[in-house]
């Protein structure tokens, strides 16, 4: 199906000046962009991203790690986005996640791990609408 997917090019992206590189591997993918900017998350907006992490011991530093450089938040949209961009990234840990995948190609960290992509059609619905407004999703052809 058609789907819409949040993806965040998190702190060690942006300070790794990864953006346009992250950018290109969805846009060659062949993936809208509906929406994108950027941000800087703060404590109060990484509790409501986080909110299943914020009792587990790692939350502490997943904190300090998201709130200390902007992030590049993006809508994705495509057939089946959610599912193809979790691949696209590879496993959460860097030292895990296959070559080709964006994980594998340019981390060994489990926690700098570059890029978000919502897990699930549920989990899109909850993150699309706490970094996007509705009027800030733009809808447009891929074709001229
Ligand atoms: P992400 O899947 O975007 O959302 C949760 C994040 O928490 C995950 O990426 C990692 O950055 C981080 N994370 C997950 N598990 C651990 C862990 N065991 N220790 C430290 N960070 C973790």
């Amino acid at each position: 199906p058609q789907e819409q997917t949040l993806i965040l090019f998190k702190p060690d992206a942006i300070q790794r000046r990864l953006i346009g590189a992250l950018l290109s591997r969805i846009e060659n993918k062949g993936y809208k962009i509906a929406g994108l900017k950027m941000l800087q998350v703060t404590p109060e907006l990484a509790r409501k991203h986080y909110e299943e992490h914020v009792e587990k011991p790692f939350y502490p530093h997943l904190e300090s790690f998201i709130t200390s450089a902007p992030v590049v938040a993006l809508v994705v949209e495509g057939p089946d986005a959610i599912s193809v961009m979790r691949t696209m990234m590879g496993s959460t840990n860097g030292r895990e996640a296959n070559p080709g995948t964006i994980r594998g190609d340019y981390g060994t960290s489990r926690q700098m791990n570059l890029i978000h992509g919502s897990d699930g059609p549920e989990a899109a619905k909850r993150e699309i609408p706490i970094y996007f407004q509705d009027n800030e999703l733009c809808e447009y052809s891929l074709s001229l």
